[in-house]
């Protein structure tokens, strides 16, 4: 309620309440030095969404300064100044009315406007934000969180981003809170996957990364971080992860981190996530352009850990277990060399005849710990594991490897939500027998050349899920594996939006989605 409205009227004309018709100012104006608000752009007619906090005077203003500048296509952004009580206030097109009608919709829509309008305001002095909340407070507050990103840590103060405090814009406030809240959460969780994956190799080394994760996660409730050394590793028999390991002057790590969010007899949901904090190739060296986009090949154990995060911060009655295999793959005098043949822990002999298909080697030891030790429900690995994958699908789909139906539909609907999506794509045995086509041992690290390069690193990793029989030709859906392949949308090549250039992070809001549906449809 307006006060300064009030003060102008003489105390005999006060109504007892004024009606909405008469406020001429946005809600609460004086709280924010910026605005975001949402708008409907219809053939010829704009509207405005959240209709309910701004008074019809504000909106008249605000929809005829529309009409002037051409403001049509959704994600179109005008930012208007003094208007209603507030110094700038960012207008992004939502598109048609009526036309986000699904819940994904809503939500994209939310968060795309959401993080748009910050962009436009960022480099504008903005301190303290209002970000409209009518269409989704969780979306909202989703894209303002990522559209914030910045890694300028490294760089000198002056070209450092300024913080700025975003809150939701609403008449009813309270209502949208904890919306906003987990919005916030999940964007945060994304953000810190960002962060991981776009720290150089130098400063998060297997090492740094652990304690990064531990410090991180440490505080939450009911979550346990371990922190395991090489020479655990070698009395568990991970000979497959300690062969890429050993090329490295740094030593290697194995995170093993436990949330407990439900009661002890729930059986936990496995994650597992790559982590070679640089992948140079090793002795099958990679060419050296791009090379350095490397030190995110740890985006499997970076969006694992994001994941962990939101889903401690929101509590979710669920219980997980994740390992995170972390080392580098480097060229030395003591790295593994092609055709060098290893025992994985499951006792399986793998010829090595790539060093550079090093991902699959350390996901087989951590898999097998994982499905072997704790009898998990499900258990999902992620992995920026081939190029393949980027040629298949490009940055749009990440691709999902499963003997599982319904493993698939709850992460396909997790992703739609998220606008974080996957795509299915085939386990077959015909995949698996290239992989076994080795002269010396029970397998190879190779396929045949780069013909469906995803789907035979796929196979591979089946074999060493505990209980899974390859065998049998993946009809068998227990245990529900998935195995995502992250590489294609490992980054991205523009800032859009909520998108933003460089290491993306994905899918970490998919995982948190994707437990967050576990817990509703166990309930
Ligand atoms: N980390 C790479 C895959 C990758 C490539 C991720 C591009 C992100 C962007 C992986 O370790 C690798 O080198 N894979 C090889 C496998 C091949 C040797 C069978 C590849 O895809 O070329
Ligand atoms: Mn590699
Ligand atoms: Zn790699």
């Amino acid at each position: 309620m307006s006060r300064i409205l009030l003060g102008r009227l003489s105390a005999a004309r006060r109504p007892a309440t004024i009606p909405t018709f008469q406020r001429r100012f946005f809600h609460n104006a004086e709280k924010y030095d910026a605005l975001v608000i949402g708008a409907y752009t219809n053939a010829e007619e704009i509207s405005l969404s959240a209709t309910q906090s701004i008074s019809s005077g504000t909106q008249k203003v605000v929809l005829e300064q529309l009409a002037a500048s051409a403001f049509k296509k959704q994600g179109d952004v005008r930012t208007l100044y003094n208007v209603g009580g507030v110094k700038q206030v960012a207008v992004v097109s939502l598109g048609k009315k009526g036309e986000t009608t699904g819940e994904a919709e809503r939500l994209e829509s939310a968060r795309m406007a959401s993080a748009l309008g910050i962009q436009a305001l960022r480099k504008q002095g903005v301190k303290n934000v209002g970000v409209d909340v009518s269409v989704s407070a969780h979306g909202a507050a989703e894209g303002a969180v990522l559209a914030q990103f910045a890694f300028d840590k490294l760089k000198n103060e002056k070209s450092r981003a300024d913080a700025i405090q975003v809150t939701p814009f609403s008449e009813s406030a309270e209502e949208s809170k904890l919306d906003w809240e987990s919005g916030q959460i999940y964007g945060a969780s994304q953000n810190l996957a960002r962060m991981l994956m776009t720290s150089p190799g130098n400063l998060m080394t297997p090492k740094l990364f652990s304690e990064e994760v531990a410090y991180l996660l440490a505080g939450l409730e009911n979550v346990e971080v371990i922190v395991h050394d090489e020479e655990w590793a070698q009395r568990q028999k991970m000979n497959s992860f300690l062969a890429v390991a050993k090329g490295s002057d740094e030593a290697p790590r194995f995170l093993e981190i436990h949330y407990r969010g439900a009661t002890e007899d729930q059986a936990p949901h496995g994650f597992v996530g790559k982590g070679v904090t640089f992948d140079s190739g090793g002795i099958s060296l990679k060419p050296s352009n791009n090379m350095a986009l490397m030190k995110g090949d740890m985006g499997g154990a970076a969006t694992v850990a994001g994941a962990l995060y939101g889903i401690s911060k929101l509590q979710l009655p669920v219980n997980i277990v994740a390992t995170i295999p972390l080392c580098e793959n480097m060229p030395s005098s003591k790295a593994t060399k092609p055709g060098d043949v290893v025992r994985a822990m499951n006792g399986k002999s793998i010829e090595v005849m790539d060093t550079d298909a090093e991902g699959r080697l350390i996901l087989a030891d951590a898999l097998y710990y994982l499905s072997s030790k704790f009898s998990p429900e499900s258990i999902i690995d992620l992995a920026t594991l081939t190029g393949a994958m980027d040629v298949a699908l490009g940055n749009v789909y990440a691709g999902v490897f499963t003997n599982s139906d319904g493993l698939w539909s709850r992460l396909n609907e997790a992703g739609i939500l998220t606008s974080d999506p996957f795509w299915r794509m085939p386990l077959h045995e015909g995949y698996l027998k290239e992989m076994k086509e080795s002269d010396v041992a029970d397998l190879n690290n190779l396929g045949k050349g780069r013909s469906g390069g995803a789907a035979s690193a796929a196979a591979f990793l089946s074999e060493f899920v505990a209980g899974l029989d390859p065998e049998e030709g993946y009809k068998v859906q227990h245990p529900a594996w998935a195995h995502i392949d992250i590489a294609g949308v490992m980054d991205s090549a523009s800032t859009h939006g909520y998108h933003i250039k460089g290491m993306s992070g994905r899918p970490t809001r998919s995982l948190i989605e994707y437990a967050r549906g576990i817990t509703t449809k166990q309930q």
